[in-house]
């Protein structure tokens, strides 16, 4: 059997959850070992294209790089959008996983997490990638199904259950019961397209050029799922005047902020609308028993429980660890044996 080789092998494998943000590394019986972001900086000498740095070090460079340094993401909305840079991205991490290339041993097996919508085309990348990377086999976990694990979801029993991953790139709305997706819908809409918008903003509204790190930072600081009640805070923010061309210094409100969140948010909104409507009663009643789980780095958005509760009279929770969970849930997939039924081989 497939499944007792995966659990009679040695600490190597791991699980990944290569974000279109953050990538997160398990290796068995160690639990999480990296978490970084999915950021490559690529320098090119003579025509020649290399990799400068990996994670957090190519991520500072974003946006400031030189003309022969390329900082960039190689997922978008989910998907691997240059294989070439991912594969070496995944390696990279890999290698770290292991404390470096030298003490990675025999090829590991790896489960890698894919958004429930994903094409054979998408799933097909991924799974070269990670072979080429030195996976020995490669295993595929949706990542709803992941989430709901690690968020601690009762998966395994006939009993429904609701969970809502805001990632950078995708956000997956699932319901899941007896180890399967009894409903699940993926909109490529998440942490990014809020950034999109927040800088779409203050270019409209204060004629101010920001870059993406900037208009994450001010997601983070005064981003809200919900217009401010009372006393509205505000933030100062740099970057280039559209027409004098200079750098420049304004002034932004929490509630321009919530403004221009408004929309990212209501199509969150409405995709866990939509799969509440088109649930079968009995499931239905247990997600009104139970409520909804938010995961993902999303589910950090201020007010973001509040506005679906709000939206749907269901009670929300925030997973503990939103941002690790998917990882968390493809680990214990791999390690527990009551788990297996989830992972399919790629
Ligand atoms: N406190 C916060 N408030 C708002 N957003 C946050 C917060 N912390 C993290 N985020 C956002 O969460 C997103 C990253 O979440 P996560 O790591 O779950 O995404 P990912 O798994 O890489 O993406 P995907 O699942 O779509 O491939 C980023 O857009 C980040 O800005
Ligand atoms: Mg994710």
């Amino acid at each position: 059997m497939l499944f007792s080789r995966i659990l009679r092998l040695p600490s190597n494998d791991m699980a990944i959850d290569l974000g279109t943000v953050n990538t997160v590394v398990y290796v068995r019986g160690k639990g999480i070992v990296l978490n970084e972001p999915s950021v490559v900086a690529l320098e090119t000498i003579d025509g020649v294209r290399r990799v400068k740095a990996v994670g957090r070090d190519a991520k500072l460079m974003m946006g400031k790089t030189p003309a022969h340094i390329q900082a960039v993401r190689p997922l978008r909305d989910g998907v691997i959008a240059d294989i070439d840079v991912a594969e070496q991205m995944i390696k990279h991490f890999i290698d770290r996983a292991h404390g470096g290339p030298s003490r990675l041993g025999r090829h590991p097996e790896i489960v890698v997490c894919v958004p429930s919508g994903s094409t054979s085309v998408e799933r097909r990348a991924i799974r070269d990638a990670a072979t080429n990377a030195g996976a020995s086999r490669v295993w595929l976990i949706e990542e709803p199904m992941a989430a709901a694990i690690g968020a601690g979801l009762p998966v395994t029993e006939p009993v429904g259950a609701m969970v809502v991953d805001i990632g950078g790139g995708t956000t997956e709305v699932a319901i899941l019961s007896l180890h399967g997706l009894a409903y699940s819908t993926s909109i490529r809409v998440g942490g990014d397209k809020m950034d999109d918008a927040i800088a779409a903003v203050v270019r409209r509204k204060h004629n101010l050029m920001i870059g993406e790190t900037t208009a994450e930072r001010i997601k983070h600081e005064i981003g809200s799922a919900l217009p401010p009640r009372g006393e509205a805070v505000t933030i100062r923010v740099r970057g280039r005047h559209l027409s004098a061309g200079m750098p420049q210094e304004i002034f932004i409100s929490e509630a321009e902020i919530a403004d221009a969140l408004a929309e990212p948010v209501s199509h969150i909104v409405g995709a866990v609308r939509t799969a509440l409507e088109n649930t079968a009663p009995e499931l239905a009643a247990d997600i009104v028993d139970r409520g909804i789980v938010l995961t993902g780095g999303g589910a950090l958005l201020k007010r973001m429980d509040e506005a679906l509760s709000n939206a749907t009279g269901l009670p929300v929770a925030v997973a503990d660890d939103p941002l690790t969970c998917v990882a968390m849930g493809a680990g214990r997939a791999l390690e527990d044996l009551d788990y297996r039924g989830v992972l399919s081989e790629a």
